[in-house]
């Protein structure tokens, strides 16, 4: 996906992956990371998620990378924080208590800029990618988080019934992406009730990545 598509994915409101309530496999089992009050936690292509409100309201701090400005204006809006905004590269970053946002491109973000991060929480964000994207997704991922704990929700389905985004990321992806860096444990697999989308029988996985 170009980032053209997401630029108008925001600007036409058609951000039907935003979830309006906190993600319920982060509620239920997040504690699997087992992280200290005040880790500071890296959400790839984040989006507006309320993930992150959630975040912080267990003490924790909070750093996205996300392509769209408009997004991340509506998140501190609704967060109800006044951003301090700053160029760094190419890059700009929004800071408010807690909370580091980088406006631009995933893949122009470097390790300096990040800084270290306790864990990765990617939710909508491989799955958002198409196949090309996503090893080199993964690789940037792990080298500019240095291998940090990640916890990674996927779906698998058969990707001759929908196009994506999501796309399916079937169980041999994540292990061929990750498993040279990681130990790789399937926390969750349910089937959706109610398909993907309504379209297509699909299977959602919460794997929790622990550095080797
Ligand atoms: C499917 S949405 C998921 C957003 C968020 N993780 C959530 O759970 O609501 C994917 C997001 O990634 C952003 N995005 C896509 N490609 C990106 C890139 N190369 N760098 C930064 N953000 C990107 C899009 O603008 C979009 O907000």
């Amino acid at each position: 996906m170009e980032p053209d598509f997401w630029h108008e994915r925001w600007s036409n409101n058609q951000i039907g992956f935003h979830e309006g309530e906190t993600n319920a496999l982060l509620k239920a089992h997040f504690q699997a990371l087992d992280l200290a009050e005040g880790s500071r936690i890296f959400l790839p292509l984040c989006g507006k998620t309320r993930d992150i409100a959630w975040l912080l309201g267990r003490g924790h701090r909070v750093v996205g990378v996300e392509l769209s400005a408009d997004a991340i204006r509506q998140l501190f809006e609704e967060l109800g924080l006044s951003p301090v905004v700053t160029e760094t590269g190419r890059m700009s970053r929004y800071t408010a208590n807690g909370i580091d946002i980088f406006v631009g491109d995933f893949f122009d973000l470097t390790e300096d800029q990040l800084g270290p991060v306790d864990a990765v929480y990617d939710r909508a964000a491989l799955v958002a990618l198409p196949g090309e994207m996503r090893a080199r997704y993964a690789a940037h991922l792990t080298a500019i988080s240095k291998a940090a704990p990640q916890f990674l929700i996927t779906f698998a389905y058969d990707q001759s019934q929908m196009e994506g985004p999501p796309f399916s990321v079937p169980d041999a992806e994540v292990r061929r992406l990750y498993e040279d860096r990681y130990e790789i444990t399937d926390l969750v697999s349910k089937e959706l009730s109610n398909g993907l989308k309504g379209q297509v029988a699909a299977t959602e996985d919460l794997w929790l990545l622990t550095p080797r």
